[in-house]
């Protein structure tokens, strides 16, 4: 008998992402260089040059440090919390990977606030958890019910909560009060909240708080640092949450995990706030026009606290291999369950043009 993969992994689904793949640009003939990718969620504006610069200069020979000291001391002054609330991953990603290996037992209830980013339930099912989701729906605008989930809660009474705000794809937010009331509610509970853009959102709305304040046992937050900072290729995020938990995350995790070159482009991204101002003006001003343009050709982008938002387009995966064709990546929703939409990130104005450009031609062709 050949050696066996564990039970789980037979449930544990295959996620689809977004970006571009390497290997479809090639098989449709496309040079990289002339795409446009409107299925990733990053700032279009890349990294700070002061990011650059600190990479020539990292010591390839040496370990990394495998507590990011640096990294989480500048993240403590950046956020306002001790670095002993903090821990850095190799990318948000890894660090749904540690709670998973930290928190989820085999045969334990996960719930998952959706439709949103796959890799949740992925690493819920890996671990052989049983996964309940609760479900926005479009006639609600994907708004979160705060009595819809709580009722949820009380029935299943999960191990471990994900939910993610502002929301991929939906680009929705759940209240910090919400937030606190299910975390009071239920204290045998981790309750992961996923917030990696909510710099994009905090930028437009005033006063927008995070969970980190909330500063609750049973709250952990979760922040990426390859959206904003344009370090996506690099791999880096963090979480806050309190010391015990964190030590649980720093027990389980790989040795390290985050790379040197990562560390030090974290620490130069948190120097330049400079360029991440500049940047959030930028693309808040490209998604205005963006938003109208689409407006302009008949399309209703939904309504969205972030960058990205949704646009029913009737067949999703139809939109985008005719928009591959010219080069222009857009976001497929099936996987999400939303097969009617595609996902928009903004991109810098003048790709956003071309995008309306090309669905200006179509339709003119099409009349
Ligand atoms: C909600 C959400 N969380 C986490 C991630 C992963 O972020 P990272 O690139 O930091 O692993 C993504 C990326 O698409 C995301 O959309």
């Amino acid at each position: 008998m050949l050696p066996q993969p564990k039970s789980a992994i037979a449930n544990v689904p295959f996620v689809t992402h977004g970006a571009a793949d390497p290997a479809e640009l090639e098989a449709w003939g496309l040079d990289p260089e002339e795409v446009v990718d409107f299925s990733v969620n990053d700032n279009p504006y890349g990294p700070s040059p002061a990011v650059t610069r600190a990479l020539a200069s990292v010591p390839a020979h040496r370990y990394p440090d495998r507590e990011a000291r640096a990294l989480r001391r500048a993240l403590s002054a950046r956020l306002g919390v001790g670095p002993e609330r903090i821990v850095a991953g190799n990318g948000a990603s890894e660090l749904l990977w540690l709670v998973a290996l930290g928190y989820i037992r085999s045969r334990d209830t996960v719930m998952i606030v959706g439709p949103t980013f796959g890799e949740y339930e992925r690493v819920a099912r890996l671990m052989g958890a049983r996964v309940q989701f609760w479900r926005a729906r479009a006639e609600t605008g994907f708004a979160v019910d705060p009595d819809g989930v709580a009722a949820v809660l009380d029935t299943v009474r999960p191990a471990v909560v994900f939910l993610c705000t502002p929301n991929n794809p939906t680009g929705t937010l759940v209240p910090t009060d919400v937030i606190a009331r299910w975390a009071r509610a239920h204290p045998a509970c981790l309750f992961v909240v996923d917030e990696s853009y909510f710099e994009f959102a905090a930028y437009r709305l005033a006063g927008l708080r995070s969970a980190i304040e909330l500063d609750l046992d049973n709250i952990l937050v979760i922040r990426s640092l390859t959206k904003l900072y344009g370090l996506a290729g690099l791999r880096l995020g963090y979480a806050v949450a309190p010391p015990q938990v964190v030590a649980v995350l720093h027990r389980v995790a790989p040795p390290w995990h985050v790379n040197a070159v990562a560390q030090a482009a974290g620490v130069a991204a948190l120097t330049d706030e400079a360029h991440v101002g500049r940047s959030l003006a930028r693309v808040w001003d490209a998604c205005d026009k963006f938003r109208r343009g689409l407006e302009t050709l008949g399309l209703a982008p939904l309504p969205s606290a972030t960058h990205f938002f949704l646009l029913d387009v009737g067949d999703g995966a139809a939109w985008r291999r005719r928009l591959l064709r010219y080069g222009l990546v857009v976001r497929d929703c099936a996987s999400f369950g939303l097969p009617q939409y595609i996902r928009l990130a903004t991109r810098r104005e003048e790709e956003n043009e071309r995008l309306l450009a090309t669905l200006a031609r179509e339709r003119r062709r099409a009349t």
